[in-house]
């Protein structure tokens, strides 16, 4: 089909070429945008090799003693009870209780034994008065912007008691990341999309907010259509440009002089919900929208556009032919206006949505608040991009906790005053075991060490050599890589543990990981080819969010259990449920931690999991769900009763299209394939996994 044929199984990852096409404008196919000198111990992996050799040879003969996560088991003396047994004794943690789902490849949402589901909300869907039911045969632009938007990804529920009797109600807010044309369109025509389709396009990305109701006696949530607080921001939403870096020279455009005002948003991808009630969503990979990078003639400005990954000529979905700012000859600095963190008042539909420039610019994947002792908000955020950065922003002010108007205004300026930081890792293991196998050091057993939060500009003042703040706001990967910062596999979401304040983040994998001319293996990112990712736990100094360091260490490294570069927190790894590719990261009340993958490289189709953190069942991976054929799990949400997942891109499969789909979830034959939001709950009414 078309040109997608040509590129069939050249992508790495366990993606098809059509997710990649769509989703990622081709990341993963094309080189990584991050080809500064900042290395990182890449170089050494020959000279390690060698040497680890000569290490194991001398090891023969001593004292091997077996240790958790080499895949090697010992067996202690008969009738003892090894620790690993001692581990596994009783129960998993409370909130895991339940029968994990087998890896499969089935066509639809499997859940535990005893759990049923629902479909919550469907693209297409009508949401906002006087918007139509579906009819894929007769879409317009007009409808889909009062229709559930496309691919929804990050999930946000907040509390709504408007009025006696709306406890069961809640407000969800639910990003949409980008368009499948070839599964919205019969007859798609890539080569000569219409205007009416682009525009379709436009409406179908962004962000719904939708009043949800729960079922009486069941955890089935359904959508309430025409509430008054429903609303749909999109591609041409009207945005407020605040913090630091509004006004920029480097964000105006001719549609707007003076750079405070963007129409809509991208690729909005995961969040998070703030303690003040608002809603943070990261424009991820944005790059895909901007065409003829190659054609621009000022070296400066092209060498900045592909540190941000933009490349080529035309793009995917022709926008440029509709509207000129999606062309870099024309309006070079469109693109400076996406990839930023963008926050929402769910609870007021006529409030313009803000980019908030303090927080950086980058391939935001999420970015979830928590606050300090003094409560000043402190965001943690990944830059979803092979060799990226970790990074955090510090507020300088704090957070009110009443909801008067003026306590309201004062907290919508908590995310422009602060500092933003890069992460520096530093492994406490010889470099020379770090040999790029996974196999866990001798010296420590763990893949660990210190880190450091390097400032990168505070208000306007930059702390980056030879950049201005408004620089390093616009241009923060350049900023990361002068700064030194460490390549991570593919930094995704990153969320405090509101129990334990150990901070985590999912590292999605990185196959150029210690590939010719790229960084090697470190002690944060040690598989060569790292195909499944691993999970990386870090504590700040002090426990204060605010620290300027932090001791850190891998609590997974995923993969299939039977893989000796695998590792589960220490805990026996036969079992536990197979992992790979780890992206959107939440807790539950018990403190467990659940991650959801995006391109299991194991055969199965995407999941979710539930973790324990803390315990004796620490690193006892269990798998909650499966998804239908080709799509990723994405905005999890866990409750008490409720567990709510994003199917993304259902039947997104190379050489599908609406004549041939490759899923027929969720309506069967006959139907559209469509990405929906799907509620899953205990038939017995109890709580989940206790
Ligand atoms: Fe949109 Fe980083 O996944
Ligand atoms: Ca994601
Ligand atoms: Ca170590
Ligand atoms: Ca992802």
């Amino acid at each position: 089909m078309r040109k997608l044929l040509t590129v069939l199984g050249s992508h790495p990852g366990g993606r098809s070429a059509m997710t990649c096409r769509y989703r990622c404008g081709d990341a993963c196919f094309h080189e990584a945008p991050n080809t500064s000198g900042n290395e990182y111990a890449g170089d050494v992996i020959a000279r390690a090799l060698s040497r680890r050799a000569v290490l194991r040879a001398g090891a023969v003969g001593g004292t091997v003693v077996a240790v958790a996560g080499t895949g090697a088991c010992s067996s202690g003396p008969a009738g003892a009870v090894s620790a690993e047994e001692a581990k596994t004794k009783g129960k998993p943690a409370k909130g895991l209780r339940f029968t994990p789902v087998e890896p499969n490849t089935d066509d639809k949402v499997t859940v535990p034994e005893g759990y049923g589901q629902n479909v919550v909300i469907r693209w297409g869907e009508p949401i906002l008065r006087g918007a139509p039911d579906f009819d894929p045969e007769k879409q317009t632009a007009k409808a889909q912007k009062g229709q559930f938007g496309y691919n929804n990804d990050f999930l946000s529920l907040l509390p709504l008691k408007e009025q006696e009797g709306d406890e069961k109600r809640q407000l969800m807010v639910a990003n949409h990341e980008y368009t499948d044309e070839v599964l919205m369109f019969a007859g798609y025509d890539a080569d000569d999309p219409t205007r009416e389709q682009a525009e379709i396009g436009w409406a179908a990305h962004g962000l719904s907010v939708v009043v949800v109701e729960g079922e009486k006696k069941s955890g089935a949530l359904k959508a309430v259509p025409r509430h008054r607080l429903n609303r749909r921001v999109t591609a041409t939403t009207p945005f407020e440009v605040t913090g630091p870096a509004a006004g920029s020279k480097w964000l105006r455009t001719s549609a707007d002089p003076g750079g405070r005002k963007v129409l809509g948003t991208l690729n909005n991808c995961a969040g998070g919900t703030t303690p003040w009630g608002t809603t943070l969503h990261g424009e991820e990979n944005v790059d895909q929208y901007f065409a003829n990078t190659d054609e621009v003639k000022d070296e400066e400005h092209k060498k900045r556009l592909q540190r941000y990954a933009l490349k080529g000529t035309d793009t995917e979905r022709k926008w440029e032919r509709f509207d000129d700012r999606f062309d870099v000859t024309k309006e070079p600095y469109e693109p400076h206006r996406f990839g930023w963190v963008v926050e929402l008042d769910p609870y007021d539909p006529d409030s313009a949505p803000r980019k908030r420039t303090a927080l950086g610019r980058f391939k935001h994947e999420a970015a979830q608040p928590r606050l300090t002792s003094d409560g000043r908000p402190v965001v943690y955020m990944g830059d979803d991009e092979r060799f990226e950065y970790l990074y955090k922003f510090v507020s300088s002010k704090r957070m009110r906790r009443g909801d008067s108007r003026a306590d309201k205004e004062h907290n919508m300026t908590l995310l422009d005053h602060g500092t933003l930081y890069v992460a520096k890792l530093t492994g406490d293991s010889p470099e020379d075991e770090i040999d790029g196998s996974g196999e866990l050091p001798s010296d420590d057993h763990e893949f660990d060490g210190k880190g450091k939060w390097i400032p990168l500009a505070t208000g306007d003042d930059s702390h980056v050599k030879g950049m201005t703040a408004e620089e390093v706001y616009v241009f923060t990967r350049i900023a990361g890589d002068k700064a030194g910062a460490t390549k991570m596999d593919r930094p995704e979401d990153v969320e405090p543990s509101p129990r334990t304040g150990r901070v985590y983040a999912a590292l999605t994998n990185n196959t150029d990981r210690g590939a010719a001319g790229k960084a090697g293996p470190d002690e944060a990112n040690p598989r060569k080819g790292n195909k499944h990712g691993q999970v990386l736990e870090f504590t700040e100094k002090g426990d204060d969010p605010a620290a300027r360091s932090f001791s850190w260490r891998l609590f997974l490294v995923c993969g299939d259990p039977e893989d000796p570069s695998t590792y589960f927190g220490g805990f026996p790894k036969d079992q536990v449920s197979p992992i790979s590719c780890p992206d959107n990261v939440t807790f539950d009340d018990y403190g467990n931690l659940w991650l959801s993958t995006d391109g299991n490289e194991l055969g199965s189709h995407d999941g979710l999991f539930g973790v324990a953190t803390a315990g004796r069942r620490r690193g006892e991976v269990r798998q909650f769900l499966t998804m239908p054929n080709a799509a990723e799990t994405c905005g999890p949400i866990v409750q008490d009763r409720r567990v709510l997942v994003s199917v993304q891109h259902p039947g997104e499969e190379d050489g599908a299209s609406v004549e041939k789909p490759a899923s027929q979830w969720p309506d069967g034959p006959g139907e559209y394939v469509r990405p929906s939001v799907v509620s899953v709950w205990r038939k017995d009414g109890g709580d989940i996994g206790v």
